[in-house]
């Protein structure tokens, strides 16, 4: 069988163990010639890159290993970049969701003006990262989860057309997993159709691998208890916010009962909620500063203390499994299902075609196979409408140096009630952000 080579972009992540461990975890389905990380942030990335040297001498010692900040030696010769970097880090993320709770907007990640903060941060990194990758390593492919995916996709699709790069997000594989648990069986024995955009989208079917169709069952359940499980199966999302989240999915189903929300709609939907439930002063960032950054840190450090990650080492979880599934559908042209993030090109038969849409699709040796959804009735298409919109204007106003499509592209999310707030926020987003972003005129 032939062996791969995967540099892993971002090597400081605090996913990046979690994905070694699965890598090594598969080498019998997707084997390994060479493994390297990179960072530009060499500091940071040496605490992990130091621990995984270790564990990689344990178990898997006939990889060549390497952590480096040289992009030449990362990327040349390599066959996968398994991208998450953080443009920013997590300094940045704080003010992402701080700044606009000061102005009662929510604080967030990826949605809303925090989203939209740190989607002018990423393209640019993102853009110089594919642009390494096809100088070294021009038959490599990009499989991407950094974020926010919906405004990387969209600026990917539009400055970089023709690169190999797949964005992809792990909501609805872990969201999946939740499902299979409320139907006592594993995500690998289900399949579904999904339509929407990144962090905006919905099920409208969960069926067996035999074709036994237990949406109504799934429905049922969310109905009552959103997406909350009695065991906690999975080691990625399931800190206190994130419990929120999964049963708020509830009111998600109760505005739309035809369908199955993504959790993110959440802040979309109900924003006030979101923002009364917030603590100005302790958000997420917060929250996995001190959760699962320090955890994975403490044990990289642990590890290289003790000279050995035998015991107490890092673990693995859905995030992990989706992107080695996928390096190995394309690697070994398997023409698995699963859902990614793609132009839409008729996907979606009444949405534009060129929205970068998330939809299930068939993955081989020439990427992914969009399945077509057909038609989606008005209420999802005119909120997807209005996000895609604003995520476009938000991918025009990077380019062109253009502050009016930037507040455009704010005025339209439905986060922000009106132009006046938009404006506000905004303003206060590029003093925070300084060299980050390009210069708005
Ligand atoms: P993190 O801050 O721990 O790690 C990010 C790393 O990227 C840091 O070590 C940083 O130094 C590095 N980095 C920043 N800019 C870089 C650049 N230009 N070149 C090379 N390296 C650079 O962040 P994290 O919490 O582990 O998350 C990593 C990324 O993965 C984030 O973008 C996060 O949103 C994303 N993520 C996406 C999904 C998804 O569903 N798509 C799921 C989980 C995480
Ligand atoms: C989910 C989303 C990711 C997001 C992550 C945030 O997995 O799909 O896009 O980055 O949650 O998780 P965190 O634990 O960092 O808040
Ligand atoms: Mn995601």
């Amino acid at each position: 069988m032939k062996k791969f080579s995967v540099v892993i972009a971002g090597g400081g992540s605090t996913f990046t163990p979690g994905i070694v461990r699965m890598l090594v975890e598969n080498l019998g389905r997707f084997p390994l010639e060479r493994l390297y990380l990179y960072d530009n942030d060499g500091e940071r990335q040496a605490i992990l890159g130091e621990a995984i040297e270790i564990m990689l001498s344990e178990e898997a010692p006939d990889i060549d290993f390497a952590y480096t900040t040289d992009p030449k030696k990362a990327f040349t010769g390599m066959d996968f970049c398994m991208a998450h970097i953080r443009v920013g880090k997590y300094a940045m993320r704080e003010l992402d969701e701080k700044i606009p709770l000061k102005h009662d907007l929510i604080g967030q990640e990826t949605c809303g003006p925090g989203g939209m903060a740190y989607g002018m941060r990423s393209i640019g990194g993102m853009m110089e990262l594919i642009d390494l990758m096809e100088q070294y390593a021009p038959e490599c492919w990009m499989l991407n989860y950094s974020n926010p995916a919906a405004i990387v996709a969209e600026a990917c699709r539009v400055l970089r057309p023709d690169s190999k790069v797949l964005n992809i997000c792990d909501m609805p594989v872990g969201t999946l997993r939740r499902m299979s648990q409320i139907l006592g069986t594993t995500p690998d024995q289900l399949e579904v159709d999904y339509f929407g955009l990144n962090h905006f989208g919905w099920w409208t079917s969960i069926r067996g691998k035999d074709g036994t169709d237990y949406t109504e069952q799934v429905k049922a359940y969310v109905k009552e208890n959103g997406y909350l499980n009695q065991v906690e199966i999975d080691t990625q999302h399931t800190d206190p916010s994130w419990q929120e989240t999964h049963k708020k999915a509830k009111d998600l189903f109760a505005v739309e009962p035809r369908f199955l929300p993504n959790t993110y709609l959440q802040y979309y939907l109900f924003p006030e909620d979101m923002v009364a439930h917030s603590n100005p002063e302790y958000t997420r960032a917060n929250e996995v500063m001190g959760g699962r950054e320090k955890e994975v840190f403490d044990t990289a450090r642990r590890i290289i203390a003790n000279g050995t990650a035998k015991e107490n080492g890092f673990h693995i979880d859905s995030h992990a499994s989706f992107i080695v599934d996928l390096a190995r559908a394309i690697a070994f042209n398997t023409h698995e299902r699963m859902i990614m993030i793609v132009e839409n090109n008729g996907a979606i038969a009444n949405f534009p075609d060129d929205a970068m849409v998330e939809v299930p699709c068939i993955v081989g040796s020439k990427g992914p196979e969009p399945i077509a959804q057909g038609k989606i009735p008005n209420f999802e298409q005119a909120l997807m409408f209005q996000q895609v919109t604003s995520e476009k204007l938000l991918v025009e106003g990077f380019i062109e140096g253009s502050y009016q499509k930037v507040w455009q592209a704010f005025t339209l999310s439905r986060t922000i009630p009106t132009a006046t707030k938009a404006r506000e926020v905004l303003d206060d987003l590029i003093v925070a952000n300084g060299d980050f972003w390009p210069e708005l005129k």
